[in-house]
């Protein structure tokens, strides 16, 4: 397979896509646990309004990524509209291609286009800094939903999204019901 023989296209998900959904995540985690927590956050109203895409060479599902709402201190839809971005997944033959880079511009894209003002992750450090996340975003002022351990801290990323910079009051990031369950959080 060559870079040239690539056809990449990239479009938001339907109900209809789930297999594929999972087929991605388990090929590129090599387990089921986030195809399990995908398919619960699509079902989640609190991860609304989110943004999900597949990427697809050809016929082939290659990429996945979901923005889902994020909240600060506690849920509610009064508040400035603000993702959380997980999970991202390329399979592993079709890595190091651009793939993820292609979902991560697009995803953003979607998500400001529909008012968010900043994106949250915990994710690899160097990778999203290509996309101009700040490490330790602790430091920024908004702080996980449960405590992550001092070493690993500079993995959770923030992006903001609005001209004017980090206009969202600072505070505990919530995130919709099922992505706030502490067993995706606490080892
Ligand atoms: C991380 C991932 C989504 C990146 O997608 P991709 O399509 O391979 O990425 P791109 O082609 O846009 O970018 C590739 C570049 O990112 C780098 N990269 C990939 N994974 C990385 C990581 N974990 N840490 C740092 N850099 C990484 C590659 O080395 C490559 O660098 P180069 O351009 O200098 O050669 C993909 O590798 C993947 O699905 N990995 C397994 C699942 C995973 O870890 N998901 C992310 C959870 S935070």
């Amino acid at each position: 397979m060559t870079m040239s023989k690539m056809e990449i296209q990239i479009r938001e998900t339907n109900s209809s896509d789930l297999n594929h959904i999972s087929h991605i995540l388990y090929r590129a985690f090599e387990q089921t646990g986030e195809s399990n927590l995908t398919k619960e956050l699509l079902k989640d109203p609190t991860a609304k309004p989110y943004v999900s895409l597949i990427a697809f060479d050809k016929e082939v599902p290659v990429g996945f990524i979901l923005l889902t709402r994020a909240y600060i201190n506690e849920m509610s839809v009064d508040q400035h509209l603000m993702h959380i971005l997980a999970p991202l997944a390329v399979i592993p033959e079709y890595q190091s291609k651009g793939v993820g880079a292609k979902l991560m511009h697009r995803g953003i894209e979607l998500v400001r286009e529909m008012g968010s003002e900043l994106i949250i992750l915990l994710g690899h450090v160097e990778y999203y800094k290509k996309f101009d996340f700040i490490p330790n975003a602790i430091k920024v002022g908004y702080s996980s939903p449960y405590p992550i351990p001092t070493e690993h801290q500079d993995a959770w990323m923030v992006k903001s999204l609005n001209p004017l910079g980090y206009v969202i009051p600072k505070g505990k990031v919530v995130c919709c019901e099922e992505l706030n369950k502490p067993k995706y959080w606490i080892e």
